[in-house]
């Protein structure tokens, strides 16, 4: 088609993948695998393992129906084996026409191949980059990630306010997702830790549809080897009832759900096996200093509910940002069993955790490093 006629060359041209793909929720059997198409189109993940005969093909199915007829794609990848490389592709025809008994088909197009490794069953050590408070700047999280250790790393933590609002379906895309795809995301997951300004905005409500939720949760928990990631969702940083927020927020009640989670989640077989126990929450729970401003609000909130969890299931580091100032605060000091990390919003963290305990290191934009072993 595309040597026939230059109106039809346009055509083909136009029908594209404009996000993606990029890599969420990776773990040892399964994938989901996120982008986008420039129109309505019915998509699909072909996925190629060593040994298979030919590539499976995986869909989004509910309740019988294939998705289709969208642009905003999250396709899972399921049965995959630990510790595996694979390849995929992307596969998606655009649909011209959905009439109830027609259904009108356009170009097809195919993503080019990439490939990914599922997380082993056993990992000696695990590292991780982590950036946030990016608030829009592509540029910087480029800038940062150069600084990184990303080659080496098992993933990357965005440590929440990556936006500072979204009003526009592009924004996620333009502030963090796109930079990442360029960078590293087609081959290697992020994980995306909300901050209070993903919540903000006339489509904060859709950030659901950007980044993994795993079992329909933003708060998680994720174990590489012998390191458990404990990912909090900590809100909004004003009380609920903060005329901003129009009467539309219940954060208070969803931080005591969260830990109520997590008392259960940490009394798990998993879970007490695990040597090293890190939290990911955007505000910190401890802040040095007394504010009593309504900003204040959410960690006066996560102080009191979820610090006597993190001291009792024997936490060993809580790594924050949303201050925008560094903090290191050891536990010697705080009289608390583990350590606080408050990124700020210029610097990169390198995280690596393994046998011999967890080493933070930070980097600025200028390269400068801050090592710390805990
Ligand atoms: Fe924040």
């Amino acid at each position: 088609m595309f040597f026939v006629s230059n109106i039809l060359l346009s055509v083909a041209d136009d029908f594209r993948f404009n996000h993606g793909p990029y890599l969420q929720n990776l773990g040892s059997n399964e994938v989901t695998l996120f982008f986008t198409t420039s129109a309505r189109a019915f998509s699909w993940v072909e996925v190629k393992g060593d040994g298979w005969e030919k590539p499976k093909c995986f869909y989004t199915v509910n309740d019988g129906l294939v998705q289709a007829y969208n642009t905003q794609n999250a396709i899972r990848v399921t049965g995959l084996e630990p510790g595996c490389e694979y390849s995929y592709r992307l596969v998606a025809k655009e649909m011209k026409q959905f009439h109830p008994y027609k259904i009108v088909y356009g170009d097809s197009i195919a993503s080019r191949w990439e490939s990914f490794t599922t997380v082993p069953e056993k990992m000696d050590s695990s590292s991780f980059v982590i950036i946030n408070d990016g608030h829009d700047d592509a540029q910087k999280v480029a800038r940062l990630l150069g600084r990184s250790q990303l080659k080496k790393a098992d993933a990357v933590i965005y440590l929440g306010d990556m936006t500072s609002y979204i009003d526009n379906a592009d924004v996620p895309y333009k502030g963090f997702i796109d930079v990442s795809v360029d960078m590293f995301a087609r081959n290697k997951p992020f994980i995306a830790v909300r901050g209070n300004h993903e919540t903000r905005g006339n489509m904060g409500r859709d950030y659901g549809n950007y980044v993994a939720r795993p079992g329909g949760r933003f708060y998680n928990i994720y174990y590489y080897g012998e390191t458990a990631l404990i990912v909090l969702d900590t809100g909004e940083d004003k009380p609920d009832t903060h005329p901003v927020y129009g009467g539309i927020n219940r954060f208070d009640e969803y931080r005591r759900e969260q830990a109520r989670w997590l008392e259960e989640e940490v009394k798990s077989k998993r879970f007490r096996k695990t040597r090293n126990r890190i939290v990911l929450m955007h505000i910190p729970p401890i802040i040095p200093g007394e504010d009593n401003s309504p900003e204040g609000h959410a960690v006066k909130e996560l102080s009191k509910l979820f610090i006597p969890i993190f001291n009792k299931a024997k936490i060993d580091l809580v790594l924050s940002g949303h201050t925008h100032r560094q903090y290191v605060l050891l536990s010697k000091l705080s009289g608390n069993i583990f350590d606080i990390v408050i990124n700020d919003n210029k610097s990169v963290v390198d995280l690596k955790s393994g046998k011999d305990g967890i080493r933070v290191k930070i980097t600025n934009e200028n390269g400068l490093t801050n090592d710390i072993i805990l």
